[in-house]
């Protein structure tokens, strides 16, 4: 059988375009594909791939889980869930977790958990959802609908009810909607997909405290900031901000499908037996790869590294934009880092991205004018320079065209 990117157009539903290079091995933060040729990951899986390419921690917990027991219903408990959850527990402002598949399914129960809450505590009324335009939630019809990018959420019919957005950073606007009828507010506390925006501290902790005189919940969702990436463990704890549900997934599992919900016990309780579920939440593989991954991020050594490592993509970033003068800015934090580019590149990110693939680097997008880097948090330093290397290339590339 010919396995190449023509089989794709074939037996794949055409919802993605991909590359027409075909990954086939990968360590650390090397990659190689079908012909050998070898790439260096700067997009580590959109963020998830935390400790690169089958890191020797990730490969034994797999190995050893895939030996003992591969899946249970959730009519019975597992070991690696219950102490992966007591090990976010104890790290967070978080007493219990709910364990899904992915970003979307954390996202979902978190949502569907506000609705209940409120429903339960306040009645019918309370059901407003307030989210961010330019925020990103997953594809599920609820998660999608709170996003707030129409282009993902259009075309599909009618949508859930009562959900308003807002600018990022527009605490007048955020003021004028929020009310006694608002059951939770849902924000990244950085936006990824959006374009790797920040939030202002004192928007921040403006949203907390009208959700409070509200009592309606704050809802982070983590999917991309989560795990370490910011150089925190979890972003809000650079912020200084506590939200009452959070929701992890991506980096959490390290490439396995991980995804989970942290709230408080006085929050949880609303979902009671029965209220919600999912076959393969909680899955003992996936919660035993998650737990290694989880012990090897959440270290005083890695997370300072994320940090040292975001000062060398800056400098380095930086000193391609003084040669070549395609960027207006580089922003994010830690390993969640965006090179905006200026006025004369607009709309071209996905050039940019081309043209490091091209140069044997793999790089992101974060919307049509910024690129995205979000590498393994270990990366080596001989990689990040190597990296930005092919990336100054593939800049001339264009540059020069
Ligand atoms: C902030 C955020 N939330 C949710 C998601 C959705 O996660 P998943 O694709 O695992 O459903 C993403 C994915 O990019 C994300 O960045």
């Amino acid at each position: 059988m010919q396995v190449n990117r023509e089989l794709f157009n074939e037996v794949m539903v055409p919802n993605y375009n991909p590359s027409a290079v075909i990954p086939v091995k990968g360590e650390g933060s090397r990659v190689w594909d079908q012909q050998g040729n070898e790439f260096i990951d700067f997009a580590g899986g959109i963020a998830v791939n935390c400790l690169g390419h089958c890191h020797p921690a990730l490969v034994t917990a797999l190995k050893e889980q895939g030996s003992k027991i591969w899946h249970l219903a959730n009519v019975m408990t597992n070991e690696p869930a219950l102490r992966l959850a007591k090990k976010l527990t104890d790290a967070t402002f978080a007493d219990q977790v709910y364990f899904a598949n992915s970003g979307a399914e954390a996202n979902e129960a978190a949502l569907k958990l506000a609705r209940r809450w409120a429903l339960d505590n306040f009645g019918e009324k309370k059901a407003k959802i307030i989210a961010f335009n330019k925020g990103f939630h997953g594809r599920t019809f609820f998660t999608v609908t709170v996003g707030g990018q129409a282009a993902y959420s259009d075309g599909f019919g009618p949508k859930p009810g009562e959900v308003v957005h807002c600018d990022y950073n527009d605490l007048e606007t955020f003021k004028s909607l929020i009310d006694d009828d608002t059951c939770a507010v849902m924000m990244e506390p950085l936006q990824g997909e959006g374009g790797i925006i920040a939030p202002d501290m004192d928007f921040v902790k403006g949203v907390r405290e009208l959700c409070d005189k509200h009592n309606a919940l704050l809802i982070f969702d983590e999917v991309q900031t989560g795990v370490g990436r910011t150089g925190e463990l979890y972003a809000y704890q650079g912020l200084g901000v506590t939200p009452d549900i959070l929701s992890s997934a991506k980096a959490l599992g390290g490439g396995f499908p991980i995804g989970a919900m942290l709230t408080t016990k006085e929050i949880a309780k609303h979902l009671k037996p029965g209220t919600h579920g999912s076959t393969y939440g909680g899955n003992p593989l996936a919660c035993a790869v998650a737990e290694a991954a989880f012990d090897t991020v959440n270290t005083q050594q890695v997370l300072e590294g994320v940090k040292v490592r975001e000062q060398l993509f800056r400098d380095g970033l930086n000193a391609i934009n003084e040669k070549y003068n395609v960027f207006s800015e580089v922003r994010g934090k830690g390993l969640l880092l965006g090179a905006v580019l200026n006025a004369d590149y607009q709309g071209r990110a996905r050039d940019f991205l081309n043209a490091s693939v091209e140069n044997g680097l793999m790089s992101l997008v974060a919307g049509a004018d910024v690129v995205r880097f979000t590498p393994s948090l270990v990366i080596p330093e001989a990689d990040i320079k190597e990296g930005l290397a092919r990336f100054e290339k593939a800049v001339a590339s264009l540059v020069n065209a």
